[in-house]
């Protein structure tokens, strides 16, 4: 089966990036100058995916207006001549065949009940999960994680999370994968997962491939997370749901091609910017030798 939906949670409180995110949703802060929601939502589409389902909450329908037309700025683009802005700018809807919508989670219970509220929409369908504060830059040769992760799933027909090598002493700050066969040294890209740890301490960490906001899942995952009890921080975690389809059926970590960037994280997200600013030849220009005389004050 093809996977054509993928759910974007999006109703988190984004309390680490406050005091910007109390009126701001933290999936609208600019990389470069797209919003990190954009970044995901082509990430989807350029894997063929046909629905993106928004998990939105009460004060965050500035999402989907970013992907709405809007015809006031429109015509007053047109009217002006500019025409690459309004390419720009009219690019944001969805083109014909694929659809983005929103459906509510009314507090934010976790990650795992924000999927869950996705359930009605997916139906009995394999789908993709992406997390839009990961950031999986990959460059004009390599195909987004989603593309690569799809091309997996399609040959392996069972759940797929992405993992990235960490190292050892960050075990602690992520799920991990337990592999089915502890030599993952050798850099294969589909691991089978014997299980998941929650944020395991270095020195009872069964592997450092950690998990990251990409995973393609099978609709089992639903009852197993509306019967799924409060974990970690009393909300409903999508890892414990995927550790309880393990006892079900084979689910494999996939370690992807590709830079993710943690943009829920102050550190992560500043190196997120100044990376891809650095890609943009326009800026690379100006930037650098900016960069540099930096350097030079602090040494
Ligand atoms: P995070 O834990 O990183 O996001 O959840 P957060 O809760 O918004 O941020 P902090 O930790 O308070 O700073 C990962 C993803 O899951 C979504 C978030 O929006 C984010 O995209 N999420 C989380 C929900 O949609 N609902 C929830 O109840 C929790």
């Amino acid at each position: 089966m093809t996977i054509r939906t993928a759910v974007l949670p999006v109703a988190g409180l984004g309390t680490r990036f406050l005091p910007v995110t109390k009126s701001i949703p933290k999936e609208m802060l600019s990389v470069v100058d797209r919003p990190l929601i954009q970044y995901v939502v082509e990430e989807a589409f350029s894997a063929g995916i046909e629905q993106v389902v928004l998990v939105s909450s009460r004060s965050k329908s500035v999402l989907e207006d970013h992907f709405d037309s809007h015809v006031e700025l429109e015509m007053a683009l047109e009217a002006k001549g500019k025409d690459e802005l309004l390419q720009l700018v009219k690019d944001l809807t969805p083109p014909k065949g694929r659809s983005i919508s929103a459906v509510r989670q009314s507090a934010p219970l976790g990650l795992g009940h924000a999927v869950l509220c996705a359930q009605a929409v997916v139906g009995r369908e394999p789908f993709a999960v992406l997390l839009p504060d990961d950031l999986i830059w990959t460059d004009d040769a390599t195909p987004s994680v989603l593309t690569q992760m799809v091309e997996q799933y399609e040959k392996i027909q069972a759940s797929v999370v992405a993992v990235m090598e960490v190292s050892p002493a960050q075990t602690n700050l992520y799920g991990v994968i337990d592999p089915s066969n502890p030599d993952v040294s050798k850099g294969d890209s589909v691991i089978k997962a014997k299980g998941f740890v929650e944020k395991p301490s270095p020195d009872i960490a069964p592997s450092n491939l950690a998990v990251v906001g990409r995973y393609i899942l099978t609709p089992e995952i639903f009852p197993l997370l509306a019967n799924g009890k409060k974990g970690a921080g009393g909300e409903i975690q999508l890892t414990d749901a995927i550790s309880a389809l393990l006892e079900q059926q084979s689910v494999f970590g996939y370690r992807f091609s590709g830079t993710r960037y943690d943009c829920g994280d102050k550190i992560g997200y500043q190196k997120a910017n100044l990376a891809l600013s650095l890609q943009r030849p326009d800026m690379r220009s100006e930037l650098l030798p900016f960069i540099k005389e930096q350097l030079a004050s602090w040494s």
